[in-house]
């Protein structure tokens, strides 16, 4: 018995499960009762050519200590085909981890339109393609739990990486707003942003370090969010090395012009805009709607009609 956190008559889909953090998940997933639909494309790191032997090889390991899994190959862009098989294998999907994904890093300079369109469809299409291609199935079930897979390079930014840093970035914003429609049929969403040793990361960091940042410290968070015990929807989390916390977003309290202004204005009370002694934390973008109706009617603007 592997644990608490069993996923007996579940199906999980997992893109990119052929090597890396994908690879970790899978084998996870199955010691604790789950059928897994191990995809991966079998592309090199910056996303050319295609292999059924990483997709096989988890296939393998996970077979042969008994678990239950099945290989696809198709391209995470194409999630119409990795859903359908999923549903003729298994005849149900409960579970998305959206987590293959490639780089083509390059400064401003040298990037081309190819390095920035390839990023996009393997990270933010892939997401789109899969989650769309079951949403139906886990509407009319009223049960799912999806993970996406941004990066601190989306979220905080990084030389070289206006491609992935957009699309990880963007991956966030799909969960958001995704979240805010799964709520209502049990379909909860969520997005980690992790630092695992992979051959993503095998020429960034030393052996020590790599060592120290293992793939299977990731695998935690990802049952915990794909459980049905999760109750968070549209979060983030950060986890790495075994640290794992939640981000949100922070807004300083800003300052209202109640008459008209300018840029000088604006120039003028550049600290107070800018501090963040004061804070609230918003959840949805009518937070601010209101947040501008209170400040008006503070100010003694007449009742607008809503
Ligand atoms: N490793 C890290 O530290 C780190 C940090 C931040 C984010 N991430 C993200 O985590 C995810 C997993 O990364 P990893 O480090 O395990 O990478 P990895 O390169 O080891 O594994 C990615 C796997 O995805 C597969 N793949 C790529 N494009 C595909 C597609 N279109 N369809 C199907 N399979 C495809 C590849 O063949 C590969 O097996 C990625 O989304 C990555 O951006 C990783």
């Amino acid at each position: 018995m592997a644990g608490r956190l069993r996923f007996d008559n579940r199906v999980v889909v997992i893109t990119g499960a052929g090597s890396g953090l994908g690879k970790a998940y899978a084998l996870e997933f199955a010691k604790r009762g789950a059928k897994v639909v191990v995809n991966d494309l079998g592309c090199s790191l910056s996303g050319e050519g295609s292999s059924h032997g990483p997709a096989d090889s988890t296939v393998a390991e996970i077979k042969q200590t008994g678990g239950i899994a099945f290989p696809n190959y198709d391209s995470a862009e194409f999630g119409d085909k990795i859903i359908k098989a999923a549903l003729d294998h298994f005849g149900r999907v409960d579970i998305i981890i959206n987590n293959a994904g490639v780089l083509r890093d390059n400064s401003m300079v040298k990037i081309t339109e190819k390095d920035w369109d390839t990023v996009q469809r393997f990270h933010l299409k892939t997401t789109f393609s899969v989650t769309k291609s079951a949403w139906n199935h886990m509407k009319n079930q009223r049960y799912g739990r999806i993970i996406n897979t941004s990066s601190g390079a989306g979220l905080y930014g990084n030389f070289g990486q206006v491609n992935y840093s957009s699309a990880k970035m963007g991956i966030h914003g799909f969960t958001q707003s995704l979240a805010k429609e799964g709520e209502k049929h049990n379909i909860k969403i969520n997005t980690i942003a992790p630092i695992g040793a992979s051959r993503m990361t095998s020429s960034i960091f030393t052996k020590d370090i790599l060592e120290m940042l293992s793939a299977d410290k990731i695998v935690p968070l990802i049952i915990c969010l794909a459980h049905e015990n999760c109750s968070d929807n549209g979060a983030l989390f950060e986890t790495s090395g075994g640290w794992v916390t939640k981000l949100r977003w922070q807004r300083g309290k800003g300052t209202f012009f109640s008459k008209n202004f300018t840029a000088e204005d604006i120039e003028k009370h550049w600290v107070e805009i800018n501090s963040f002694e004061h804070c609230d934390y918003p959840r949805n973008g009518n937070e601010t709607f209101q947040k501008v109706l209170t400040l008006m009617e503070e100010a003694n603007f007449p009742k607008p009609k809503i």
